[in-house]
């Protein structure tokens, strides 16, 4: 891809992306094309995850700031500017303290949502940080929160504490947030995938070895490699990283 022509185009992209159906500029297509509908339904869903080639997405402490480079890093912020609503777990949300909003690239704040089931995130937490975008908590069973008053609660019914991620979707979409990013970690990007949740998942590798540390996925164990699942992928480097561009669309569920 030719930099210079991509960085002179980014605005005709974020267009395409707010007034469909503005054709997505050629040298954006083969990455975002996908990324403007969802595979069955009115939804988008696109995970990522930031790991080391021996596919670890932080340390043994939690910590993953920076596994990926600029090059990496900025491919996430275009992913913010382009969805609705980035969605993270309360795991990420109290080891990373993100503020998961647009720096990197022009572009707007996504909506920003964290799953905390019991409440247990910190009031002061960064992702709550009134910067004009909208703020979401996702919680189970009516639990009270404590949050800033600006930030919209949204109850779900869970079993055993866990909510299925069918209906956080249905939830956000009901709240208007039609194309939605699960930026981590592991368990949340996981769980989403488990359910059939993710028409796409974009895993940025940067060249490092941890030989240590958390993996990206934690699904149910499997005895044989016909188990396993063997997606459609397509890589994009990005200077000295590699974008595998999962296609899981055979998989997803319909939500809404
Ligand atoms: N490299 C990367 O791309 C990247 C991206 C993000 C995060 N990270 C790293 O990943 C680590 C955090 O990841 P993590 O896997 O431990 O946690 P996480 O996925 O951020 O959060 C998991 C927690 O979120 C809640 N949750 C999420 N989905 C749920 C559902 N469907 N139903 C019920 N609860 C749900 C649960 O909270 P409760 O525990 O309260 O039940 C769960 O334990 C940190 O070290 C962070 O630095 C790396």
């Amino acid at each position: 891809m030719n930099e210079s022509a991509q960085q002179d185009s980014w605005p005709d992209l974020l267009e395409a992306f707010v007034r469909a159906p503005t054709p997505v500029p050629s040298e954006w297509a083969p990455v975002f094309g996908p990324l403007r509908t969802g595979a069955c339904d009115a939804m988008m869903v696109v995970g990522q995850l930031g790991q080391t080639l021996d596919g670890r997405i932080a340390t043994v402490t939690g910590q993953s700031k920076y596994i990926n480079g600029p090059a990496g890093l900025t491919h996430l912020h275009r992913l913010r500017a382009v969805v609705d609503a980035v969605v993270v777990g309360v795991g990420t949300a109290t080891a990373d303290n993100p503020r998961l909003n647009v720096r990197l690239v022009a572009g707007q704040h996504p909506a920003r949502v964290v799953i905390d089931p019991k409440a247990r995130l910190a009031p002061d937490s960064l992702v709550w940080s009134n910067d004009g975008a909208r703020r979401l908590v996702i919680v189970a069973d009516q639990i009270k929160v404590n949050t800033p008053p600006e930030v919209e609660v949204v109850s779900l019914e869970s079993s055993n504490g866990q909510l299925a991620p069918a209906d956080i979707l249905k939830a956000l979409f009901e709240r208007g947030l039609k194309r939605i990013l699960i930026e981590g970690g592991a368990d949340t990007v996981s769980r989403f995938m488990q359910a059939g949740c993710l028409d796409r998942l974009h895993v940025i590798v940067a060249p490092i070895i941890m030989g240590s540390g958390r993996p990206g996925f934690s699904l149910p164990a499997i005895e044989h490699m016909d188990q396993a699942v063997r997606i459609k992928m397509h890589p994009h480097p990005l200077e000295d990283e590699m974008l595998f561009d999962c296609d899981l669309s055979a998989q997803r569920v319909r939500i809404v």
